[in-house]
């Protein structure tokens, strides 16, 4: 393959996540992308929620027995030239902490927010995530055709909320049963509402030209012709107006309005999206950037799936490619394991099927049989080559319960068995510190993966266990090397202990203990993430 083709198909590819809280409508808005890229042919196909869900990764018996997904997907299809990988983050019980780690493998992010509520709890959390790794967010204001909240207000709930400026990329009119449609700010353009056509491709559309103010006001009425004229004045002067350093940096939000259901105002999102972002940029590795358009081929490892044949107990590790190409089949060098291998059984998620890929380029996803030897965050490259890309920091749990084997004979069992799944990274343990006690605490992201890890330890080890819940909701990693964690002196409600690679951490039952524990410590450092 010459370079220059090589080039073309890394530019051509959009890696993206789509982040929000339960029910603002993110699958819907993946349905519809999936309908204008052909994926689908019919809107309803990719979930009709238990059905297709299953479908998509029956994988593991609780995704069975429960209708759920337990872990992310990727989703890849073309559109209008552009090759798109979406990266799904599950919401509701099963969100985890996989769902922060997918976003690591991400080049931007789409915010689904419900216009009737604005931002809630799990987008901000989804947020500050994606703030960390500054990659760009545009936000998609759903539900238009219900009744909203008002939009100078849905963005300064953003930008108080989240502390990243807006820019309105276009502007609704009305909402609910008075939804008119939306003004697309930079074509100066009004883009009327029709539902008539809902859930299919051709959705939209009749535009008029803001300047033509007859037809506006025929097309509109009075009340709403008026409202839109002073909306219109307002945003040009007060709003943030377009800047793509900005948006690139993760500083600038683009806001777009719409209605995924009834399919208005998607396809414009997500023409201007494939417009405004980019194509794989250079990750960081311990020996510098490295581009995507290279000879070498690198990535990395964000996921593993484990289980998914208890027969085998196999697993699955997901890779996002950073530089060059793979061919199935290709050696390839694993860092970490310091050996030189074949990836085998490599395959991609088309719509709701997983299929064997024979290629893959740099800003795709790929899924390799694991047979036990990745981490997360784990390098492959080129035979020859020998870099890391940076680790993938350590998530803060929000659930913690005390948990101990029914049967003290089988207490090896319990052991080995809750550190491997600690090590595939579905669960983080802890230690109480200098209690001698031998009981685990285990802090989870998402309650969902208590249930995971008492069905696999039942299942794959043979071990009952007894979950007792703990109060703690906050966990934060004493940054501090040369600290003394004896002498820290905390709040009534804080518990020390250490965690899988013995670093001190700190147990709160309320938040505001933190800050406490931090007035009282002078010099201390607390981090909500560990960089390993
Ligand atoms: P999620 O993946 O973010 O959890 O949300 P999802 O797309 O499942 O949407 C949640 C609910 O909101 C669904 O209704 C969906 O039809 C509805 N919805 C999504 N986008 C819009 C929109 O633009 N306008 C309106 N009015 N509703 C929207 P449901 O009744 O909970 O589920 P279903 O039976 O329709 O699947």
């Amino acid at each position: 393959m010459t370079e220059k083709s090589l080039a073309r198909e890394i530019e051509k590819r959009r890696t993206f996540a789509i982040i929000s809280h339960p029910d603002a409508g993110k699958t819907t808005l993946t349905e519809k992308f999936l309908l204008y890229g052909g994926a689908i042919n019919l809107a309803g196909s990719v979930k009709g929620k238990a059905t297709a869900r299953h479908a998509v990764s029956d994988w593991m018996e609780i995704e069975k027995e429960r209708g759920i997904s337990v872990t992310s997907s990727v989703l890849q299809f073309n559109y209008d030239g552009f090759c798109i990988n979406i990266l799904d983050t599950p919401g509701h019980q099963d969100f985890s902490e996989d769902t922060y780690r997918t976003l690591m493998a991400a080049d931007s992010a789409v915010m689904v927010i419900d216009a009737a509520k604005g931002v809630e709890p799990q987008t901000r959390k989804l947020f500050k995530v994606c703030a960390m790794r500054k990659i760009p967010i545009f936000t998609f204001m759903n539900k238009l055709d219900r009744d909203a909240r008002d939009p100078f207000e849905l963005l300064d709930d953003i930008e108080n909320e989240l502390g990243i400026p807006t820019c309105p990329m276009n502007w609704p009119i009305g909402s609910g049963k008075d939804f008119k449609g939306v003004y697309d700010r930079e074509r100066e353009m009004v883009v009327l509402f029709s539902d008539t056509l809902k859930g299919t491709k051709e959705g939209v559309k009749e535009e008029i030209p803001l300047s033509d103010k007859d037809a506006l006001l025929e097309a509109l009425g009075s009340e709403a012709f008026d409202a839109l004229m002073d909306d219109v004045e307002l945003l040009d002067g007060a709003g943030s107006s377009f800047d793509r350093d900005e948006v690139d940096a993760g500083m600038l939000s683009p806001v777009f309005f719409g209605s995924a259901l009834t399919n208005f105002g998607v396809e414009l999102f997500l023409q201007n999206f494939l417009k405004m972002t980019s194509s794989p940029m250079p990750r960081v590795a311990d020996s510098g950037e490295i581009a995507p358009v290279s000879d070498t081929f690198s990535a990395f490892v964000f996921k593993i799936q484990a289980n998914m044949n208890k027969a085998h107990r196999d697993r699955i590790a997901f890779m996002r490619i950073c530089s060059g190409k793979f061919n199935a089949g290709m050696e390839v060098y694993h860092v970490q394991g310091d050996k030189v291998m074949r990836l085998s059984q490599p395959q991609q998620m088309m719509a709701s099927e997983r299929h064997i890929v024979d290629e893959a380029y740099a800003g795709d996803i790929i899924g390799v049989f694991d047979p036990g030897i990745f981490s997360i965050g784990d390098t492959v490259c080129s035979p020859g080559q020998r870099f890391a890309f940076e680790g993938i920091p350590t998530f803060a749990p929000e659930h913690f319960a005390r948990v101990r084997q029914i049967d003290t004979m089988k207490r090896k069992q319990f052991v080995k068995g809750i550190t491997q799944i600690a090590q595939e990274g579905a669960i983080q343990i802890f230690h109480e510190l200098n209690t001698g006690l031998e009981e685990i605490i285990v802090g989870v992201v998402g309650v969902l993966q208590f249930e995971v890890l008492k069905y696999r330890l039942e299942n794959e080890y043979n071990v009952e266990i007894r979950m007792d819940t703990l109060p703690y909701g906050h966990i934060r990693w004493i940054a501090n090397r040369d600290i003394d964690v004896d002498k820290i002196s905390g709040t009534s409600d804080m518990k020390k202990v250490t965690d899988l690679k013995d670093r001190p951490l700190l147990l709160f039952i309320n938040s505001w203990s933190i800050g406490m524990t931090l007035e009282r410590n002078e010099g201390l450092e607390l981090e909500e993430f560990s960089r390993n």
